[in-house]
């Protein structure tokens, strides 16, 4: 094996799922758990051999393995997807040494009913096995959460649970519950108040199967770490990040078949869109436990800073700042996400657009201080470095932004990394690994930049 391939990927997530299956009803030495268990531990050893640590878990609903993604997976597949979510699993680490012991273990425990993650890595660490971990922990590096409180990645799937909880909630007829909302939005404070940037490169997480929903989580992201870049307090922080992550929310109100419309909407379906403003902030006021700024943020999302949005009724309305945080946070990760019936859109460009609305549809202001936070070189941006290697920003450093901290992914002999690695561009001890000297353009080098934040 020189790479891993999709085929690999394959096999090896309908292999777990056949020893889970297996390991519920039979013994590890029974054939029927052996043999997938068997042909899993050589998959797996085969691709330590490619790479040191294998990541797989779920992003969005989607299985992925490495580089893989399943957006429409075979049936074995999307059952270990549901057995994953679940259990709360959304990330696993394999490290090279792993044993047929070590999965026969891991898949005995993810068979258990009633088991959650924490209990399945408790047990595994109490049991002695150090091959399989949960999380991954570069996409935490440099960003982990102090001691007690949430990681980054973990709060930003707790976010996309708690959205899915309250859409539910909705589709049953229920006021939704808060609590979901409420925890999720103290976490993102508590992460955003210690960095404003610690969540930006999670925010460049897209997926166009569940748009709404991380499209939902990126805006409460991006609202919140504008709002504390503009120095607000924490409970307009809160605020500015319940709104985000419920601005969209009414969409669960308009029929699907308008909402996942690929073409252009006629006039009455896009008529029938716009409703979904006011929809989500009828949701929204019936919930407990949430300011009544929040609600007036979702009803104005779309109303522009010249009042030449929607819905039409409210443009003589007075809205604060909230809904003009929201409206550049929205615009934002509209541009940058990815779109079947349109090309990606580079961080750098996307600020263009904004700026070129800025004062018409956004607020002026707030778009130049958006800028100023996403730095030179926005996180997402692809970039050649004075070593010649091509690196993604992961994390900027506004004003400074030769300070970013970037993943290699081609080296100086234009090699393409098996794993790219984490650098900080900041200068240590009176010297720096590199600086940035220009931004290149990833469908020049043809990488789906997307999937290097989960790597
Ligand atoms: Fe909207
Ligand atoms: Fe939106």
């Amino acid at each position: 094996m020189n790479e891993i391939t999709h085929q690999d990927a394959q096999r090896a997530a309908m292999l777990l799922m056949a020893s889970i299956k297996s390991a519920a009803f039979y013994p590890q030495a029974h054939p029927a758990v052996r043999q997938p268990l068997e042909e899993l531990n050589s998959i797996f050893n085969d691709m330590v051999r490619v790479k040191p640590e294998i990541h797989l878990g779920v992003v969005e609903g989607v299985f992925f393995l490495e580089g893989n993604l399943f957006v429409s997976p075979n049936s074995s597949v999307a059952e270990l997807a549901e057995r994953l979510i679940d259990k709360g699993i959304f990330a696993i680490t394999l490290f090279g040494g792993v044993t047929s012991d070590d999965l026969f273990l891991f898949a005995s425990l993810l068979a258990r009913k009633n088991f959650p993650a924490e209990l399945v890595f408790e047990e595994l660490s109490r049991k002695g096995v150090t091959t399989i971990k949960y999380g991954i922990d570069e996409v935490q590096d440099g960003c982990a959460a102090e001691e007690g409180g949430a990681s980054p990645l973990r709060t930003y799937h707790d976010a996309l649970d708690a959205i899915r909880g309250t859409m539910k909630d909705i589709e049953r007829g229920r006021i939704p519950a808060s609590e979901r909302i409420n925890e999720v939005v103290d976490n993102m404070v508590s992460l955003t108040i210690k960095d404003h940037t610690t969540m930006l490169g999670l925010a460049m997480i897209k997926d166009y199967d569940n748009y709404t929903f991380n499209h939902s989580v990126n805006v409460g992201i991006l609202a919140v770490a504008l709002a504390a870049y503009l120095g607000m307090d924490r409970e307009a922080l809160r605020d500015t990040n319940t709104a985000g992550l419920l601005h969209d929310i009414g969409k669960i109100r308009i029929e699907k078949s308008i909402l996942n419309k690929p073409g252009k909407l006629s006039g009455d379906e896009y008529e029938e869109m716009k409703k979904h403003a006011e929809k989500g902030a009828e949701i929204v006021r019936e919930m407990e436990n949430i300011h009544s700024r929040v609600t007036d943020a979702v009803l104005g999302h779309h109303i522009r800073y010249n009042r030449s949005g929607y819905p039409e009724w409210a443009r003589k309305r007075d809205f604060d700042q909230l809904a003009d945080i929201l409206a550049v946070a929205d615009c934002y990760d509209a541009i940058t996400t990815l779109r079947t019936y349109n090309s990606p859109v580079p961080p750098r460009a996307a600020l263009d657009v904004l700026r070129r609305i800025s004062g018409t549809s956004l607020k002026g202001d707030l778009v130049e201080k958006f800028e100023e936070m996403m730095g030179k070189y926005p996180v997402g941006t692809l970039v050649r470095l004075d070593t010649n290697e091509i690196a993604l920003v992961v994390k900027p450093h506004p004003q400074e932004s030769a300070e970013a901290a970037v993943k290699i992914i081609i080296d100086a002999q234009g090699t393409t990394l098996e794993k790219p690695r984490l650098v900080s561009l900041a200068p240590q001890d009176g010297s720096r690994y590199a600086t940035i000297v220009t931004q290149v353009d990833p469908l020049l080098k043809n990488i789906d930049v997307s999937r290097y934040f989960l790597m």
